[in-house]
């Protein structure tokens, strides 16, 4: 799908736009990760849709069956592997290297942003990649496909769980904050392929907003903050983003 003649020149106003500033912060959802193969959450064979969030992505079903909670992980783990960066990942690598007051806000917990590249990454999720302890708080970088059952933590022998954040549970307090601030002090906020339902994230684009950022929306359709965005540019993020932050 390529943009039509009215979204070509709001396309052109939105790469002025962000040449213009140096202070960028980016905010990404699982829309930006759709074109490397991985499912979003909801919509269109959205994970939600077929699985339930309540017994998968929440503490209280960690408790009651933690084998089926390691296999739903272990099978986005086999997924993830093999997956790659798209050209949204890459473009917004690119474009860190030429802005000194880059920030990356993700609410993914793939990792794809750290492979293609980016390297201020703030991750609001967590991530599939590394295990925390629930015993005694320690986490780990754990890369592989998958994680043998039950995984017990080698210092206090409790079951590790996966480091993301799930339903019910809070953001890690001092990544939140720095999101925060990133969301206000920018001059321009780019939000890319999040579909603006889950707070506390979703609400970062109306702080930049209030705070006087230009705000530039890329996702295949309308959100619910595309009314206070100043460019929403309409389509799928690795055919816009390299348009939108290439040299051409
Ligand atoms: P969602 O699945 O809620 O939304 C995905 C958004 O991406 C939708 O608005 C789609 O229109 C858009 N989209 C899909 N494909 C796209 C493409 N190729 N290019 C551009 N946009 C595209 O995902 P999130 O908003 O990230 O939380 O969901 C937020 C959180 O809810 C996730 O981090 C996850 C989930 O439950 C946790 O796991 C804690
Ligand atoms: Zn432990």
């Amino acid at each position: 799908m390529r943009p039509d003649p009215i979204a070509e020149s709001t396309l052109q106003a939105a790469r002025e736009a962000l040449a213009r500033e140096d202070r960028v912060t980016v905010l990404t959802g699982a829309g930006i990760s759709a074109e490397s193969g991985v499912p979003t959450f909801r919509g269109k064979g959205g994970i939600w849709r077929e699985r339930n969030v309540t017994e998968l992505a929440t503490p209280e079903g960690f408790a009651r069956d933690p084998k089926l909670v390691w296999e739903f992980y272990n099978w986005r783990r086999d997924l993830l592997q093999k997956c790659s960066p798209n050209p949204a990942h890459l473009a917004l690598a690119d474009l860190e290297k030429e802005k000194d007051g880059f920030v990356l806000i993700t609410q993914n917990v793939d990792g794809l942003h750290k492979q293609a590249g980016s390297r201020n990454i703030l991750e609001l999720h967590g991530n599939t990649w590394r295990t925390r302890c629930p015993g005694c708080g320690r986490r780990e970088d754990d890369p592989r496909g998958h994680v043998p059952y039950p995984p017990l933590c080698p210092q206090c022998g409790s079951m590790v769980r996966p480091d993301v954040v799930w339903f019910g549970e809070s953001l890690d307090p001092g990544i939140l904050e720095e999101s925060a601030r990133a969301s206000q002090e920018c001059g321009l906020f780019l939000v890319v392929g999040t579909s603006a339902q889950v707070y506390p994230a979703a609400a970062l684009t109306p702080l930049a907003k209030r705070s006087g950022a230009t705000v530039i929306e890329v996702n295949l359709e309308p959100t619910p903050h595309t009314e206070l965005t100043d460019f929403a540019l309409t389509g799928p993020a690795g055919e816009i983003l390299p348009l939108l932050i290439g040299k051409g």
